[in-house]
């Protein structure tokens, strides 16, 4: 998560595919969980939630494999990396960082693993009535009610680190003049210049991460 210096701009690629990929198929399912439980869409939120839960498991392989700004490496820091961080926060004028800042790093290991309390829980869950999760039978019904109950309230913690999380992107847009949302898509970055481009990995490594993720997901579904 190296800090770079102020200078010229040159875009520099950061984001790799699989990132870009994840983060905004993940909103949309994360959307399309929330409707299809409003709507009563419970074979589709099962669905989703499935999904959602082979796409989490891959991004924390790829936290370990993946491309530079992708590893949990690049952007998990120690207090005093954090404590500086903080300190230019109220600033005008945007730190630079390649890949996640300090708390951003924060932020995504916290979101990563309350989606994955979402989506665990869920595969214990039970309405009552006649929806329950692929694991339901593996516990006892106190337990599957417990793990409901999770489900019901987590959703509501997710729901505020989306928002912190999405203040914080619009904090930097509007405050220090600096759009994060656009290198989400396009995956380059305006950096100054002489800052060399991180080395991407191929999209072949995340297609087999990705497909043993699904495996391993199929395998806790139907077994
Ligand atoms: C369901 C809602 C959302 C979730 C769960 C979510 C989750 C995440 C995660 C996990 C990351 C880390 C990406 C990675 O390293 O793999 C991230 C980064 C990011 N997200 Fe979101 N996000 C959500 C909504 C949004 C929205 C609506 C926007 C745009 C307004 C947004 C903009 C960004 C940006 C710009 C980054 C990169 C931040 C940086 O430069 O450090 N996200 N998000
Ligand atoms: C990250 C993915 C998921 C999200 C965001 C999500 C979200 C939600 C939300 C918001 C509710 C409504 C809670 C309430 O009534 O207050 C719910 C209920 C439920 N979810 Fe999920 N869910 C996810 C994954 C799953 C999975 C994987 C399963 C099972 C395979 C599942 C099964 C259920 C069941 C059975 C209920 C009904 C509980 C009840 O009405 O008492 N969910 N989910």
């Amino acid at each position: 998560m190296a800090q770079t210096q102020q200078g010229e701009n040159n875009a520099v690629p950061v984001w790799d595919i699989p990132v870009r990929l994840f983060h905004w198929i993940l909103v949309l399912l994360i959307a399309f969980s929330w409707l299809s439980n409003k709507m009563d869409w419970m074979t589709w939120h099962m669905y989703s939630g499935y999904t959602i839960l082979t796409l989490v498991l891959f991004r924390i392989l790829w936290g370990f494999v993946g491309s530079t700004h992708a590893r949990f490496s690049d952007f998990i820091c120690g207090p005093r990396a954090l404590i500086a961080y903080v300190k230019t926060l109220p600033s005008r004028t945007a730190a630079k960082f390649a890949g996640h800042n300090p708390l951003g790093g924060i932020s995504v290991v916290l979101i990563l693993l309350c989606v994955l309390v979402q989506a665990g829980t869920g595969l214990f869950a039970n309405d009552d009535i006649i929806n329950e999760g692929p694991l339901y039978k593996h516990v006892s019904k106190a337990l599957s009610d417990w793990l409901t109950t999770i489900h019901k309230y987590n959703f509501n913690v997710l729901l505020a680190l989306i928002g912190v999380h999405v203040a914080a992107v619009l904090y930097y847009l509007v405050w220090k003049s600096e759009n994060l949302i656009k290198p989400m898509f396009t995956g380059r970055k305006h950096l100054p210049a002489g800052v060399a481009p991180a080395p991407m990995r191929g999209v072949g490594l995340a297609v087999v991460l990705l497909a043993l993720c699904a495996a391993a997901v199929w395998f806790i579904v139907n077994y």
